[in-house]
Protein backbone atom coordinates (compact mmCIF):
# COMPACT_ATOMS: atom_id res chain seq x y z
CA UNK A 1 0.00 0.00 0.00
CA UNK A 2 1.43 3.28 -1.24
CA UNK A 3 2.17 5.93 2.38
CA UNK A 4 0.78 9.32 2.48
CA UNK A 5 3.99 11.00 2.18
CA UNK A 6 4.86 9.00 -0.96
CA UNK A 7 1.23 9.46 -2.57
CA UNK A 8 1.10 13.49 -1.87
CA UNK A 9 4.90 13.26 -3.53
CA UNK A 10 4.17 11.76 -6.48
CA UNK A 11 1.18 14.03 -6.85
CA UNK A 12 3.20 16.99 -6.70
CA UNK A 13 5.53 15.92 -9.01
CA UNK A 14 2.93 15.14 -11.75
CA UNK A 15 1.23 18.65 -10.88
CA UNK A 16 4.63 19.91 -11.43
CA UNK A 17 5.05 17.95 -15.12
CA UNK A 18 1.27 18.49 -15.64
CA UNK A 19 1.92 22.87 -15.33
CA UNK A 20 4.99 22.53 -17.85
CA UNK A 21 2.92 20.31 -20.74
CA UNK A 22 5.84 17.93 -20.14
CA UNK A 23 3.59 14.64 -18.95
CA UNK A 24 3.57 11.88 -21.36
CA UNK A 25 0.77 9.37 -22.69
CA UNK A 26 0.80 6.23 -24.01
CA UNK A 27 -0.92 6.37 -27.46
CA UNK A 28 -0.90 3.09 -29.31
CA UNK A 29 0.10 3.08 -33.34
CA UNK A 30 -2.48 4.83 -35.57
CA UNK A 31 -2.34 7.17 -38.80
CA UNK A 32 0.72 6.89 -41.58
CA UNK A 33 3.61 6.01 -39.58
CA UNK A 34 5.82 9.42 -39.00
CA UNK A 35 7.41 8.48 -36.06
CA UNK A 36 8.84 5.16 -35.63
CA UNK A 37 12.21 3.53 -36.42
CA UNK A 38 11.08 0.94 -38.07
CA UNK A 39 12.48 2.74 -41.06
CA UNK A 40 13.57 -0.34 -43.49
CA UNK A 41 9.92 -1.99 -42.75
CA UNK A 42 11.31 -5.19 -41.34
CA UNK A 43 9.42 -5.46 -38.05
CA UNK A 44 6.50 -6.70 -40.84
CA UNK A 45 8.80 -8.17 -43.12
CA UNK A 46 7.26 -11.66 -43.69
CA UNK A 47 10.71 -13.51 -44.11
CA UNK A 48 11.42 -12.30 -40.38
CA UNK A 49 8.44 -12.52 -39.00
CA UNK A 50 7.96 -16.36 -40.43
CA UNK A 51 11.43 -16.75 -39.43
CA UNK A 52 11.04 -15.54 -35.40
CA UNK A 53 7.84 -17.79 -35.58
CA UNK A 54 9.38 -20.94 -36.66
CA UNK A 55 12.19 -20.32 -33.82
CA UNK A 56 9.57 -20.15 -31.01
CA UNK A 57 7.69 -23.00 -32.03
CA UNK A 58 10.52 -24.95 -32.07
CA UNK A 59 12.80 -24.02 -29.24
CA UNK A 60 10.06 -22.32 -26.97
CA UNK A 61 10.06 -18.38 -25.69
CA UNK A 62 12.45 -17.76 -23.20
CA UNK A 63 16.22 -17.64 -22.95
CA UNK A 64 15.82 -18.98 -19.65
CA UNK A 65 18.67 -17.69 -17.94
CA UNK A 66 21.36 -15.14 -18.28
CA UNK A 67 23.88 -16.11 -21.22
CA UNK A 68 26.86 -17.59 -18.54
CA UNK A 69 23.86 -19.96 -16.92
CA UNK A 70 21.53 -22.13 -18.91
CA UNK A 71 20.52 -18.90 -21.47
CA UNK A 72 23.44 -19.35 -24.15
CA UNK A 73 22.31 -20.71 -27.51
CA UNK A 74 23.87 -21.96 -30.60
CA UNK A 75 21.58 -19.11 -32.31
CA UNK A 76 23.34 -16.27 -31.27
CA UNK A 77 26.87 -17.66 -31.34
CA UNK A 78 25.43 -17.51 -34.99
CA UNK A 79 23.98 -14.29 -35.18
CA UNK A 80 27.16 -12.89 -33.44
CA UNK A 81 29.66 -13.93 -35.81
CA UNK A 82 27.26 -12.81 -38.62
CA UNK A 83 26.96 -9.65 -37.38
CA UNK A 84 30.50 -9.40 -36.47
CA UNK A 85 31.42 -9.97 -40.26
CA UNK A 86 28.31 -7.41 -41.54
CA UNK A 87 30.70 -4.49 -39.48
CA UNK A 88 34.07 -5.56 -39.92
CA UNK A 89 34.86 -6.46 -36.23
CA UNK A 90 36.60 -9.66 -35.19
CA UNK A 91 33.94 -10.17 -32.62
CA UNK A 92 30.55 -8.92 -31.45
CA UNK A 93 28.05 -9.69 -28.66
CA UNK A 94 24.17 -9.58 -28.45
CA UNK A 95 22.62 -7.87 -25.55
CA UNK A 96 18.96 -7.96 -24.71
CA UNK A 97 18.62 -3.83 -25.59
CA UNK A 98 20.97 -0.98 -26.59
CA UNK A 99 20.39 0.46 -23.18
CA UNK A 100 21.55 -2.67 -21.92
CA UNK A 101 24.48 -2.81 -24.09
CA UNK A 102 25.46 0.95 -23.35
CA UNK A 103 25.58 0.65 -19.88
CA UNK A 104 27.86 -2.33 -20.39
CA UNK A 105 30.35 -0.45 -22.59
CA UNK A 106 30.25 2.62 -20.80
CA UNK A 107 30.22 1.29 -16.91
CA UNK A 108 32.84 -1.21 -18.12
CA UNK A 109 35.61 0.22 -20.15
CA UNK A 110 36.21 2.79 -18.82
CA UNK A 111 37.47 2.85 -15.07
CA UNK A 112 38.32 5.24 -12.45
CA UNK A 113 41.26 8.25 -13.59
CA UNK A 114 40.13 7.68 -16.86
CA UNK A 115 38.14 10.77 -18.51
CA UNK A 116 35.46 10.04 -21.38
CA UNK A 117 34.64 13.35 -23.72
CA UNK A 118 30.93 13.18 -24.65
CA UNK A 119 28.70 15.18 -26.86
CA UNK A 120 25.86 17.32 -24.83
CA UNK A 121 23.24 15.58 -27.20
CA UNK A 122 24.60 12.31 -26.83
CA UNK A 123 21.28 9.32 -25.96
CA UNK A 124 20.21 9.13 -22.38
CA UNK A 125 21.57 5.03 -22.46
CA UNK A 126 25.01 6.68 -22.84
CA UNK A 127 24.66 9.08 -20.09
CA UNK A 128 23.19 6.88 -17.74
CA UNK A 129 26.14 4.01 -18.53
CA UNK A 130 28.68 6.68 -18.03
CA UNK A 131 26.99 7.42 -15.12
CA UNK A 132 27.97 4.27 -13.81
CA UNK A 133 31.48 4.26 -14.69
CA UNK A 134 34.07 6.08 -12.30
CA UNK A 135 35.78 7.65 -14.87
CA UNK A 136 35.14 11.31 -15.03
CA UNK A 137 33.02 13.01 -17.94
CA UNK A 138 33.56 15.87 -20.35
CA UNK A 139 30.81 17.04 -22.19
CA UNK A 140 31.48 18.79 -24.79
CA UNK A 141 29.33 20.86 -27.30
CA UNK A 142 27.23 18.86 -30.00
CA UNK A 143 29.36 18.18 -32.95
CA UNK A 144 32.11 20.79 -32.23
CA UNK A 145 35.69 19.24 -33.00
CA UNK A 146 37.06 22.53 -32.35
CA UNK A 147 35.83 22.65 -28.68
CA UNK A 148 36.39 19.08 -28.66
CA UNK A 149 40.33 19.56 -29.21
CA UNK A 150 40.92 23.16 -26.95
CA UNK A 151 38.91 20.31 -23.94
CA UNK A 152 41.09 17.50 -24.86
CA UNK A 153 44.57 19.81 -25.21
CA UNK A 154 43.62 21.32 -21.68
CA UNK A 155 42.68 17.89 -19.85
CA UNK A 156 46.70 16.73 -21.20
CA UNK A 157 48.20 19.94 -20.06
CA UNK A 158 46.23 19.98 -16.46
CA UNK A 159 47.89 15.87 -16.41
CA UNK A 160 51.15 17.02 -17.43
CA UNK A 161 50.82 19.90 -15.02
CA UNK A 162 49.48 17.72 -11.79
CA UNK A 163 50.91 14.19 -12.66
CA UNK A 164 54.52 14.98 -13.53
CA UNK A 165 56.33 12.13 -12.04
CA UNK A 166 53.86 9.81 -12.40
CA UNK A 167 53.37 6.99 -15.02
CA UNK A 168 50.62 8.02 -17.37
CA UNK A 169 48.09 5.08 -17.13
CA UNK A 170 44.68 6.98 -17.46
CA UNK A 171 42.69 6.43 -20.33
CA UNK A 172 40.51 8.82 -22.60
CA UNK A 173 37.37 8.23 -24.37
CA UNK A 174 35.16 9.61 -26.87
CA UNK A 175 31.56 8.67 -26.99
CA UNK A 176 29.44 9.78 -29.66
CA UNK A 177 26.35 8.62 -31.72
CA UNK A 178 27.05 8.61 -35.50
CA UNK A 179 23.53 10.16 -36.38
CA UNK A 180 21.59 12.04 -33.25
CA UNK A 181 18.30 10.34 -32.80
CA UNK A 182 16.15 13.74 -32.04
CA UNK A 183 18.34 15.94 -34.29
CA UNK A 184 19.30 13.26 -37.39
CA UNK A 185 22.29 14.92 -37.64
CA UNK A 186 25.64 12.99 -38.48
CA UNK A 187 29.22 13.75 -35.97
CA UNK A 188 32.18 14.20 -37.89
CA UNK A 189 33.07 11.02 -37.56
CA UNK A 190 36.63 11.18 -39.85
CA UNK A 191 37.65 14.15 -38.00
CA UNK A 192 37.27 12.46 -34.40
CA UNK A 193 38.95 9.39 -36.49
CA UNK A 194 42.01 11.08 -36.75
CA UNK A 195 42.04 13.38 -33.57
CA UNK A 196 41.39 9.94 -31.72
CA UNK A 197 44.83 8.37 -33.33
CA UNK A 198 46.46 11.32 -32.83
CA UNK A 199 45.46 11.66 -28.74
CA UNK A 200 45.28 7.69 -28.13
CA UNK A 201 41.47 8.36 -27.40
CA UNK A 202 39.09 5.02 -28.05
CA UNK A 203 36.73 6.25 -29.93
CA UNK A 204 32.93 4.49 -29.03
CA UNK A 205 29.95 5.04 -31.53
CA UNK A 206 26.85 4.26 -31.14
CA UNK A 207 25.06 3.17 -34.43
CA UNK A 208 21.70 3.43 -32.97
CA UNK A 209 19.98 5.25 -36.27
CA UNK A 210 22.75 4.47 -38.88
CA UNK A 211 23.13 0.74 -38.64
CA UNK A 212 21.06 -0.93 -41.38
CA UNK A 213 21.23 1.88 -43.70
CA UNK A 214 24.13 3.73 -44.28
CA UNK A 215 27.16 2.77 -46.13
CA UNK A 216 27.66 0.58 -49.14
CA UNK A 217 26.17 -2.96 -47.43
CA UNK A 218 24.46 -0.94 -44.90
CA UNK A 219 26.54 -1.32 -41.79
CA UNK A 220 26.17 2.01 -40.78
CA UNK A 221 28.12 5.68 -40.62
CA UNK A 222 31.63 3.80 -39.66
CA UNK A 223 31.41 1.76 -43.21
CA UNK A 224 30.24 4.89 -45.00
CA UNK A 225 33.00 7.46 -43.67
CA UNK A 226 35.57 3.93 -43.79
CA UNK A 227 36.80 4.67 -40.05
CA UNK A 228 36.25 1.43 -38.98
CA UNK A 229 39.63 0.57 -37.92
CA UNK A 230 39.86 3.55 -35.40
CA UNK A 231 36.74 2.62 -33.52
CA UNK A 232 37.17 1.11 -30.48
CA UNK A 233 33.63 -0.35 -30.29
CA UNK A 234 30.05 0.68 -32.10
CA UNK A 235 26.56 -0.35 -30.25
CA UNK A 236 24.34 -1.25 -32.59
CA UNK A 237 20.81 -1.57 -31.12
CA UNK A 238 18.89 -4.10 -33.68
CA UNK A 239 15.26 -2.45 -32.48
CA UNK A 240 15.24 0.01 -35.42
CA UNK A 241 15.83 -0.11 -38.88
CA UNK A 242 17.08 -3.98 -38.51
CA UNK A 243 13.21 -4.19 -36.87
CA UNK A 244 13.79 -7.10 -34.22
CA UNK A 245 15.27 -5.67 -30.80
CA UNK A 246 18.28 -6.25 -28.56
CA UNK A 247 21.76 -4.61 -29.56
CA UNK A 248 25.05 -5.47 -30.90
CA UNK A 249 28.13 -4.52 -29.36
CA UNK A 250 30.84 -4.71 -32.08
CA UNK A 251 34.87 -4.44 -31.38
CA UNK A 252 38.04 -6.75 -30.88
CA UNK A 253 38.02 -9.72 -30.12
CA UNK A 254 39.74 -8.85 -26.70
CA UNK A 255 37.19 -5.94 -25.55
CA UNK A 256 33.84 -9.11 -26.75
CA UNK A 257 35.75 -11.17 -24.41
CA UNK A 258 36.01 -9.10 -21.46
CA UNK A 259 32.40 -7.73 -21.87
CA UNK A 260 31.53 -11.23 -21.08
CA UNK A 261 33.42 -11.40 -18.24
CA UNK A 262 32.72 -8.50 -16.73
CA UNK A 263 29.88 -6.42 -17.90
CA UNK A 264 27.58 -6.12 -15.11
CA UNK A 265 23.72 -5.92 -17.93
CA UNK A 266 25.47 -8.82 -19.43
CA UNK A 267 25.94 -11.39 -17.06
CA UNK A 268 23.31 -10.38 -14.38
CA UNK A 269 20.17 -10.10 -17.00
CA UNK A 270 18.18 -12.74 -18.66
CA UNK A 271 18.90 -13.44 -22.22
CA UNK A 272 17.07 -12.05 -24.99
CA UNK A 273 14.73 -14.71 -25.97
CA UNK A 274 16.51 -16.66 -28.48
CA UNK A 275 14.00 -16.21 -31.45
CA UNK A 276 15.17 -12.87 -31.70
CA UNK A 277 18.61 -14.53 -33.18
CA UNK A 278 16.86 -16.15 -35.44
CA UNK A 279 14.98 -12.57 -36.46
CA UNK A 280 17.43 -10.72 -36.67
CA UNK A 281 19.10 -13.35 -38.86
CA UNK A 282 16.24 -12.77 -41.82
CA UNK A 283 16.77 -9.26 -41.06
CA UNK A 284 20.81 -9.05 -42.11
CA UNK A 285 20.06 -11.33 -45.61
CA UNK A 286 17.24 -8.82 -46.40
CA UNK A 287 19.60 -5.93 -45.58
CA UNK A 288 22.04 -7.73 -47.83
CA UNK A 289 19.73 -8.80 -50.82
CA UNK A 290 17.45 -5.66 -50.70
CA UNK A 291 19.94 -2.67 -50.97
CA UNK A 292 16.61 -0.76 -52.61
CA UNK A 293 14.64 -0.14 -49.10
CA UNK A 294 17.62 1.72 -47.85
CA UNK A 295 17.91 3.78 -51.38
CA UNK A 296 14.57 4.49 -51.41
CA UNK A 297 14.23 5.84 -48.13
CA UNK A 298 16.52 8.31 -48.33
CA UNK A 299 15.05 8.90 -51.66
CA UNK A 300 12.04 9.67 -49.22
CA UNK A 301 13.86 11.44 -46.58
CA UNK A 302 15.37 13.85 -49.37
CA UNK A 303 12.26 14.37 -50.52
CA UNK A 304 10.54 15.37 -47.24
CA UNK A 305 13.71 17.84 -46.34
CA UNK A 306 13.05 19.92 -49.70
CA UNK A 307 9.61 20.12 -49.09
CA UNK A 308 10.30 21.16 -45.43
CA UNK A 309 13.12 22.86 -46.71
CA UNK A 310 15.67 21.53 -44.05
CA UNK A 311 18.81 20.68 -44.95
CA UNK A 312 20.88 17.61 -44.50
CA UNK A 313 20.04 14.18 -45.15
CA UNK A 314 18.73 11.69 -42.78
CA UNK A 315 15.27 10.03 -42.10
CA UNK A 316 15.38 12.02 -38.87
CA UNK A 317 13.74 15.25 -39.83
CA UNK A 318 13.42 17.36 -36.33
CA UNK A 319 10.58 19.81 -36.98
CA UNK A 320 11.16 22.85 -34.41
CA UNK A 321 8.92 24.58 -32.42
CA UNK A 322 10.10 25.81 -29.27
CA UNK A 323 7.12 25.79 -26.48
CA UNK A 324 6.26 22.36 -24.71
CA UNK A 325 2.29 23.38 -25.15
CA UNK A 326 2.08 24.74 -28.46
CA UNK A 327 4.45 20.83 -29.55
CA UNK A 328 2.21 18.93 -27.85
CA UNK A 329 -0.91 20.59 -29.42
CA UNK A 330 0.68 20.50 -33.08
CA UNK A 331 1.25 16.78 -32.48
CA UNK A 332 -2.23 15.76 -31.40
CA UNK A 333 -3.79 17.76 -34.15
CA UNK A 334 -1.86 16.29 -36.81
CA UNK A 335 -2.75 12.34 -34.99
CA UNK A 336 -6.22 13.67 -35.59
CA UNK A 337 -5.77 14.17 -38.79
CA UNK A 338 -4.38 10.95 -39.39
CA UNK A 339 -0.66 11.56 -39.18
CA UNK A 340 1.32 9.52 -36.41
CA UNK A 341 4.03 11.99 -35.39
CA UNK A 342 5.04 12.22 -31.66
CA UNK A 343 5.63 16.15 -29.97
CA UNK A 344 9.16 15.63 -27.97
CA UNK A 345 9.96 17.55 -25.10
CA UNK A 346 12.70 18.13 -22.48
CA UNK A 347 14.36 16.61 -20.89
CA UNK A 348 14.79 13.80 -24.05
CA UNK A 349 15.87 17.35 -25.85
CA UNK A 350 17.38 20.73 -24.45
CA UNK A 351 14.72 23.60 -22.79
CA UNK A 352 13.08 25.53 -25.69
CA UNK A 353 13.54 23.45 -28.00
CA UNK A 354 10.27 20.88 -28.55
CA UNK A 355 10.03 19.76 -31.46
CA UNK A 356 8.01 17.09 -34.11
CA UNK A 357 10.34 14.40 -34.73
CA UNK A 358 9.62 13.42 -37.66
CA UNK A 359 11.21 10.03 -39.10
CA UNK A 360 10.75 8.64 -42.64
CA UNK A 361 10.56 5.40 -43.34
CA UNK A 362 10.99 3.51 -47.20
CA UNK A 363 7.02 2.37 -47.12
CA UNK A 364 5.87 6.34 -47.19
CA UNK A 365 4.83 7.58 -50.36
CA UNK A 366 5.37 11.13 -52.17
CA UNK A 367 1.19 11.50 -52.33
CA UNK A 368 1.35 10.74 -48.30
CA UNK A 369 4.52 13.02 -47.72
CA UNK A 370 2.58 15.74 -49.62
CA UNK A 371 -0.73 15.05 -47.45
CA UNK A 372 1.78 15.89 -44.19
CA UNK A 373 3.36 18.66 -45.47
CA UNK A 374 -0.04 20.05 -46.65
CA UNK A 375 -1.52 19.48 -42.92
CA UNK A 376 1.58 20.78 -41.34
CA UNK A 377 1.49 23.80 -43.08
CA UNK A 378 -2.17 24.76 -42.26
CA UNK A 379 -1.22 24.39 -38.42
C1 LIG B 1 21.06 6.65 -29.87
C2 LIG B 1 20.38 5.56 -29.13
N1 LIG B 1 21.13 4.69 -28.43
C3 LIG B 1 20.58 3.67 -27.75
C4 LIG B 1 19.22 3.48 -27.73
C5 LIG B 1 18.65 2.38 -26.91
O1 LIG B 1 18.35 1.28 -27.69
P1 LIG B 1 17.16 0.31 -27.27
O2 LIG B 1 15.89 1.00 -27.66
O3 LIG B 1 17.42 -0.94 -28.01
O4 LIG B 1 17.25 0.11 -25.79
C6 LIG B 1 18.40 4.33 -28.47
C7 LIG B 1 16.93 4.12 -28.49
O5 LIG B 1 16.12 4.89 -28.14
C8 LIG B 1 18.99 5.41 -29.17
O6 LIG B 1 18.25 6.28 -29.87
Amino acid sequence: MPTQSMTARIQSRLGALQSQSLTRSLRIPAGIDLTSNDYLGLAQHSLVKQRMAEAVLQNGTGSTGSRLLRGHRDEFTRIEHKFARFKQTQRSLFFSSGYLANLAVLATLPEAGDVIFSDERNHASLIDGMRLSKARRVIFPHNDIAALKDLLKKDLLEKDLLKKDLPKKDQKFLVVESLFSMDGDQAPLRDYAQLCRETDTALIVDEAHAVGIYGETGSGLIEETGIAENVFASINPAGKALGVGGAFVAAADSTIEYLIQRARPFIFSTAAPPAMAAALDASLDIIAAEPDRRHRLLARSRYLRDKLQQAGRSQIIPYLIGENAKTAAIAEQLQAQGFDVRAIRPPTVPAGTARLRISVNEALTEAQLDQFCAALRKL
